[in-house]
Parts: C-alpha cells; sequence; structure tokens
C-alpha cells in the first residue's frame, strides 16, 4: 500500500501564491500520474474556482460537499470529496462558511487535530499519493489544523518588497505547531511571481538564500500573463497551456517537492 504524504501551501501573507502554486503543483503531480487530493482551506474559494467555473463552486459551497461540513461534523473526509475532471484530481471543496470555522473550532475536544483526525481513514487507505491543503492568509486555530495534519509545509513567498515581511511569524507558528505535530517539516520556501528584470528579485533570492535551516526551492515561477488567463478559465496553467513558461516552471518545482516528500 501507497503511503499518502500530506503538503500544507502557507503563508500569512495574503498574494503570496498559495493557492496558485498548490492548484498547480496537485495538477502537475496528477498530470505526472499521482493520485492527489487537494483541501481548498479558503473561505475565499480560490482553489475552488481554480478547477470549477463559479456556479459549480458555489453549489458545492452551499451544499454539503465542502471543507466546513466535514469539520463541523468531524466526519471522515471521504464523503466530501468530489471529482475535479481531471484525471486523478479530486478536490474537498470550500465555502464562506470558513468565516465560522475558528468559533466552530472552539468548543471542540482537542481542537487542533480535528482535520487530521478526519483525514485519518483517507490516509489510511492509501489511495492518495498527495494531499495538498490551500491555507488561508492567517495564523489561528485553523491554520494550526492544517499544520497538525501535514507531514510537511511549503511556504509560497512572492518576490516583491513586501513578499518577506512577516515571513518569520511563519515559522515561528510552524515550530509552535511542531509541538503538537513532532513529524511536521518544513519542506522549503516557494518564491512566486518573480521579475528577473527588478533588483528587488535578485535581493529577495538573495535574502531567501541566506536563511538557516529552511530550504529555498531552485526553481521559482516568473510573472506570466498565462496564470492569469488559465485562473479565468478555472483551469489550473500547467493544464490550461502546457507550453507557457509558468506551466514549465510549476512542473519543474513540482519535481523538487515530489523529491524532497518522500517520506
Ligand atoms: N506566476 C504568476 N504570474 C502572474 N500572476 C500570478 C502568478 N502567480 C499568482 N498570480 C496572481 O497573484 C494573485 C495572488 O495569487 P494567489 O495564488 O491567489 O495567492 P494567495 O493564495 O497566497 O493569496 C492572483 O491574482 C494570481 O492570479
Ligand atoms: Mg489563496
Amino acid at each position: 500500500m501507497s503511503k499518502t504524504v500530506v503538503i500544507a501551501f502557507a503563508n500569512n501573507k495574503g498574494g503570496s501564491g498559495k493557492t496558485t502554486t498548490c492548484s498547480n503543483v496537485g495538477c502537475a503531480m496528477a498530470m505526472m500520474g499521482k493520485k492527489v487530493l487537494m483541501i481548498d482551506g479558503d473561505m475565499q474559494l480560490n482553489l475552488t474556482i481554480s478547477l470549477f467555473d463559479e456556479e459549480k463552486a458555489y453549489e458545492y459551497a452551499k451544499g454539503e460537499q465542502n471543507i466546513y461540513r466535514a469539520i463541523v461534523s468531524e466526519k471522515d473526509l471521504s464523503d466530501f470529496i468530489v471529482e475535479t475532471g481531471i484525471d486523478g484530481l479530486d478536490i474537498v471543496p470550500s465555502t464562506s462558511l470558513m468565516s465560522a470555522i475558528e468559533f466552530d473550532l472552539f468548543a471542540k475536544w482537542q481542537r487542533e487535530t480535528v482535520l487530521k483526525k478526519c483525514l485519518e481513514r483517507v490516509r489510511a487507505k492509501g489511495y492518495y499519493d498527495y494531499i495538498l491543503i490551500d491555507s488561508p492568509p492567517t495564523l489561528g486555530g485553523w491554520v494550526m489544523n492544517i499544520m497538525c495534519a501535514s507531514d510537511y509545509v511549503v511556504i509560497p513567498v512572492e518576490a516583491s518588497p513586501w513578499g518577506l515581511f512577516g515571513l518569520a511569524n511563519m515559522f515561528e507558528f510552524c515550530e509552535q505547531a511542531k509541538k503538537i505535530a513532532p513529524r511536521l517539516e518544513i519542506m522549503g520556501v516557494a518564491v512566486t511571481k518573480a521579475d528577473e528584470r527588478k533588483k528587488y528579485f535578485k535581493q529577495t533570492m538573495e535574502t531567501l538564500g541566506e536563511m538557516e535551516n529552511v530550504r529555498l526551492f531552485e526553481n521559482y515561477v516568473r510573472v506570466d500573463s498565462a496564470v492569469e488567463w488559465s485562473q479565468d478559465n478555472s483551469k489550473p496553467v500547467v493544464a490550461y497551456k502546457q507550453k507557457s513558461r509558468s506551466a514549465i516552471e510549476y512542473t519543474k518545482l513540482t519535481k523538487e517537492i515530489i523529491k524532497y516528500g518522500n517520506r
């Protein structure tokens, strides 16, 4: 039986490329023949709409098959999975009801590990090679749940002057999570929306390269309008325009993630 590896995409800074990275890494893995489950953990539904048109996304959001229903009922996540239409790629959609998740978690027994428990049977079945979880731009009880359910964290960082701001808080949060989930490991920092012509891109890479004990992924993803077009068409860019620069870069990054995520 294969072993399922769970990877969270997290950064408390919004717009750092979490959702785009999660969606494309998941899709690229599926295109490489892996079985992948993605979990949309953000009330903004961006991961869900990266794969479905808005109408379909709202249908899931208003219905029963979404992450909020799973967490509140504390049921096996299997019942909340939907197919994406891409071979090997499934998802648990999100809903705007996730705005209340902190409140709902608060009253629960062992509230940091509710998601982990919901995932236990899915993991035990070993059907999925990877479970990828997209996080909201917060560092609260829900993201703690995501951390505690994961083997690895990938931290997407925008190559901009403010991109690194608050990164120390993110590392500190991971350290806190490790107290509850000692197996958790920061896999690395992935640079997104890079513009090599800009001076601060070089500066960002240098600063990140100097970090102790944290890997900077060799492959980064540059700014590419194909990403926006793909999102407009409810498809990850690796499926929408395979030959685009960002699709090629996301595929390389995915291979790096597969290489390091081998528990
Ligand atoms: N490589 C890229 N090229 C161009 N735009 C990008 C790229 N990656 C992300 N974006 C855009 O940046 C914005 C933020 O990305 P997103 O993945 O939603 O970040 P987060 O989930 O961290 O908030 C989105 O509008 C997305 O379309
Ligand atoms: Mg997002």
